[in-house]
């Protein structure tokens, strides 16, 4: 959902915004731009496309030291190059970048600024417009003044970088609800809206707090709330700087980070198992009292919390509920303070889930958050946080860090039951040291030319199986475009199967032994109808007349943790039939990483 990047300091201004951007471009491949004060003139260069496209068909001078960059994630006007970042007011005195959507930008344009020549119909240059009109019709007010007052006419989201033409060393930036974060080396200051597009010569840096603007300069970095007081900004050292993420000899992103899960599920597992673990960390008391847990995520996190609400209530014996974060802030459930809200984000800065922490925590609800960034929004909001530790996901379509959510879910469901996780842990640790990922992949190539030449696909299962068939299908449809959908087995006969005719693909999901016949019954129903099926199951089919070569191999493991293995040769048919019809998997079609905006 668009990623900023900004560098003020001794070297080449350009090689570090490429740098940073390259790091953020996981937040939106649309466009990308950069801008810096040269010649006495903003420059602007931007391009569609991807990062690397920008800088291969530009040339920038190497002798500047104040610039501002973008990725864009389109949310208002098409892809093309005359709405990419950065923007540039009517006047040519200012650019601007920004990820969020300014929700009254017709009204700014249609109103204060209607005699205002637009370049674009994008939202962000209302925002760099309307500092330019404030400073035009006040020539008294500072850039600084003049932003303030430009924020004051803005509703909805934003982080911004904005450069002048009148204080050319000067980077000037503003937060509300989207990330912004400040990073300080010697003698350079980064901004990004990721602690990943902060320069590896970042020794501090700090999360800019909502509602707050600024400036920084080669002296200082201030920072003012809207009422104009000053803000103390409290650096943080680097914790460790990620290396950008490569794709060492994998093809694509995400199959590296298929590749990785069994060694991410192990290092979360040790992490939770040190003496010093996360949990220990957390004041026992937050831990008291709790009656019930509502699990509240979106998409890939939706389906883990799945995963997590129902391993709670088997396990520590407490109704827990499952909620998509974006019907939660409409529809909240009753919520009190003996309620644990558990808030589920691979990126931390998933807009509704961040909307849904605020309106818990209104109605007196303990926040837990689980994330894979600990610097993120949710981090930082919710009482307490727990890391996945899945290590940087570039991909766009969520695989690691499922697994490590739900092995963190497993784990918080048998502590919140007496306080002691060790043999679930150890059990999962087992299980993920015996993976066969190689087998895996043979298996699952077995079935990529069927499901890549099917029309739709059905997913059913039950249970358990039922939530790795709304994974299995969100994959295939993120990358693959194949119309699928996923269906408890049971509710087949209560509508869909109305859709199944000669040809119709199905992937039956059976992994625990309990449920076969119950599944394979509703199968044969919709088989008699003209469904072609593939079975996805270590189990033993022989009461069934299922063909070998209709048997994709899930994993043999334990049943209790069936969906935490389960899910990955179903990612890998994924990866490979979106490979197969010639996709990029790592960049879907119309999709970003990290969704900023509601
Ligand atoms: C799908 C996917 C998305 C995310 C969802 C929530 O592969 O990645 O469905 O799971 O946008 O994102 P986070 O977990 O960052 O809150």
């Amino acid at each position: 959902m668009c990623g900023i990047v900004g560098y003020l300091g001794k070297n080449d201004c350009v090689e570090n915004i490429k740098e940073g951007l390259l790091s953020v471009e996981y937040r939106g491949y649309d466009s990308a731009g950069i801008s810096y004060i040269h010649d006495g003139a903003i420059q602007i260069q931007k391009r569609v496309g991807s990062v690397a496209n920008l800088f291969d068909s530009i040339t920038c001078p190497t002798d500047t030291h104040c610039g501002i960059g973008h990725t864009r994630w389109a949310t208002h006007g098409e892809v093309c190059e005359k709405n990419a970042h950065p923007h540039i007011s009517f006047d040519n005195r200012f650019s601007l970048v920004h990820n969020g959507i300014i929700e009254n930008y017709a009204v700014i344009k249609d109103g204060i600024l209607k005699d205002i020549p637009f370049r674009t119909n994008v939202d962000t240059e209302s925002i760099v417009n309307l500092v330019a009109y404030f400073r035009i019709v006040n020539p008294k007010l500072s850039v600084l003044e003049a932003l303030c007052e430009t924020l004051k006419n803005l509703q909805g989201s934003y982080a911004v970088a904005m450069l002048a033409l009148d204080t050319p060393d000067t980077i000037y930036f503003a937060r509300k609800e989207s990330p912004l974060l400040i990073g300080k080396g010697d003698g350079e200051t980064f901004i990004s809206s990721d602690v990943l597009g902060l320069g590896k010569s970042c020794s501090e840096y700090v999360v800019v707090p909502n509602g707050v603007y600024g400036y920084i300069n080669k002296d200082e970095v201030k920072a003012f709330e809207e009422s104009g007081s000053d803000v103390c900004l409290e650096f943080k050292s680097m914790i460790s700087h990620s290396e950008r993420a490569q794709k060492g000899d994998n093809a694509h992103f995400m199959q590296k980070e298929i590749n990785e899960i069994p060694t991410v599920i192990e290092n979360t597992v040790k992490i939770y198992l040190n003496e010093d673990n996360p949990i220990s960390k957390v004041d026992k008391s937050f831990w008291q009292d709790i009656e019930k847990i509502e699990f509240i995520a979106c998409g890939t996190s939706y389906h883990a919390s799945m995963v997590g609400a129902m391993f709670t209530e088997d396990n520590a014996h407490k109704v827990a509920r499952t909620h998509l974060a974006s019907e939660f802030v409409y529809n909240p459930p009753l919520l009190n303070k003996n309620t644990l809200c558990v808030f589920v984000s691979q990126s931390g800065e998933t807009a509704d889930t961040l909307h849904a922490v605020r309106v818990a925590k209104e109605r007196g609800a303990k926040s837990l958050g689980i994330t894979n960034v600990m610097t993120s929004n949710l981090a930082s909001e919710c009482d307490v946080c727990l890391p996945i530790c899945a290590g940087v996901e570039v991909a766009v379509a969520s695989t690691k860090a499922y697994n490590a959510q739900v092995t963190v879910m497993m784990i918080l469901a048998d502590f919140l039951r007496d306080g002691d996780y060790k043999d679930i842990a150890e059990k999962i640790l087992s299980q993920a040291a015996s993976i066969d990922l190689d087998g895996m992949w043979a298996s699952a190539k077995k079935f990529v030319k069927r499901v890549a030449n099917s029309s739709s696909i059905y997913f059913v299962g039950r249970h358990m199986d039922y939530i790795t068939c709304l994974e299995s299908c969100l994959k295939l449809k993120e990358i693959s475009y194949i119309p699928c959908e996923a269906y408890a087995a049971g509710e087949l006969k209560h509508g869909t199967i109305a859709l199944v005719e000669d040809g119709t693909t199905m992937l039956a999901i059976v992994t625990e032994p309990k449920l076969i016949s119950k599944t394979l019954n509703i199968v044969e129903q919709a088989k008699a109808r003209g469904a072609k099926l593939i079975y996805f199951t270590s189990l033993n089919l022989k009461d069934f007349a299922v063909s070998e070569k209709d048997v994709m191999a899930a994993p043999k493991v334990d049943v209790e943790l069936s969906p935490l293995f389960s899910i990955i040769p179903m990612q890998m048919l994924s990866y490979m039939v979106s490979v197969y019809k010639g996709y990029n998997p790592d960049r879907p079609r119309n999709l970003a990483k990290s969704v900023t905006v509601e």
